[in-house]
């Protein structure tokens, strides 16, 4: 059986995977960064390009170690190409190149996004296209038709924040540190979401995107003004205000889509209890079986992109030259999607 050498490194998460195509995952290594980045709040580019720099070489030996294998045994390297922080990007992308190249084994370039949403298919072996995905990490909140191996439809995006971004900025307004979206579920389950009343942006709009900028502002103005309600009573009316506009934005973009296997949700914001049992609900509704990954495949790992490689490897469908391939700052992946209103959008 092949086995893929999934390599992610465009945002904070220094990782390496081995893979094989019965999606059993035979080793993967994980060096978060999250030490280096909590005294700025947030990731700075530049630290986490030098700290993948650090890591990468000595967490791939391990990684092979761990599954006992050399280069040799494996049949490709796939490594995230974009989009994320073009330093990160570079260090994965080169490193996979040279490793690829003096192996002489394929190099398969990943959308990091393609490795989120494909992720449920690694865990789940029965979920087949097309299924409706809700994309939801720290950079993007899309809902996206997944047709088949790279063909995606995207039916809504936000046009300002994205969910995880609004987690990440309630959990520095509530002093909850870095990073927040788990911090942020953790307070939540402490407090009344009927104490604070807060925004729900675009909540029944015929427009079919999303907008958590006004809910992160409202949550900046609960704090300041802070009354009679505790920081859970604002992270529980804060999640329940994201939840309640994830769940009718989705709902609008399930009778928008065609005849779909599955909802589906993926991406960092998917690890959240409450947002996985709202869509659970959402997906009983329309009678169509709902699929979550499990949470260490929804935050950032390599084990996804070492999936859409392997899923790109058996359908011969990569670039057949390393050196053609380059690293991608933004890479959408529905090229064709409508423009979208808003400042700050993301593709
Ligand atoms: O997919 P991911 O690891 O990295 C990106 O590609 O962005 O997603 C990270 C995002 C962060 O915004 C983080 O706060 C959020 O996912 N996140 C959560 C939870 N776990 C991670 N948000 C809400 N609840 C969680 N349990
Ligand atoms: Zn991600």
């Amino acid at each position: 059986m092949r086995v893929v050498l999934g390599i992610e490194s465009s945002c904070d998460e220094t990782a390496a995977a081995l893979v094989r195509e019965d999606r059993t995952v035979l080793a993967q290594r994980i060096a978060s960064q999250d030490e280096e980045h909590r005294p700025y709040g947030g990731v700075v580019p530049e630290i986490a390009s030098r700290a993948h720099a650090e890591r990468l070489a000595p967490l791939i030996a391990a990684t092979l170690a761990d599954a006992r294998m050399t280069l040799a045994d494996v049949d490709a390297v796939a490594a995230t190409a974009g989009p994320g922080l073009i330093g990160g990007v570079m260090v994965g992308l080169v490193s996979a190149k040279a490793l690829a190249m003096a192996a002489e084994k394929p190099l398969i370039a990943v959308n990091h996004l393609e490795g989120h949403a494909l992720s449920p298919r690694l865990a789940d072996a029965s979920l087949a296209y097309p299924y409706l995905l809700l994309l939801v990490s720290g950079g993007h909140c899309q809902v996206l038709e997944v047709q088949g191996l790279g063909r995606y439809c995207r039916l809504a995006t936000t046009i300002d924040d994205a969910l995880g971004e609004a987690f990440d900025k309630t959990a520095k307004i509530l002093g909850l540190g870095y990073p927040g979206g788990p911090a942020v579920e953790r307070l939540a389950r402490e407090g009344d979401a009927k104490k604070v009343r807060l925004p729900r942006p675009l909540l029944g709009s015929d427009e079919p995107h999303f907008s958590f900028a006004g809910l992160k502002s409202a949550v900046m103005r609960a704090k300041q003004n802070q009354a009679d309600y505790s920081d859970a009573d604002i992270a529980a009316s804060f999640q329940e205000a994201a939840l309640d506009c994830v769940i009718d934005r989705t709902r609008r973009a399930m009778a928008a889509a065609g005849d779909m296997t599955a909802l589906v949700v993926a991406g960092g914001v998917a690890a959240n209890q409450a947002i996985r049992a709202g869509l659970q609900q959402l997906a009983a509704e329309h009678g169509l079986p709902f699929v979550a990954p499990p949470l260490a495949l929804c935050t950032d790992n390599a084990a996804m992109i070492g999936w859409a490689g392997m899923e790109r490897l058996m359908s011969h469908d990569f670039a057949p030259d390393p050196l053609d391939i380059a690293a991608r700052p933004r890479w959408p992946l529905d090229p064709d999607a409508a423009p979208v209103r808003g400042a700050g959008v993301k593709a």
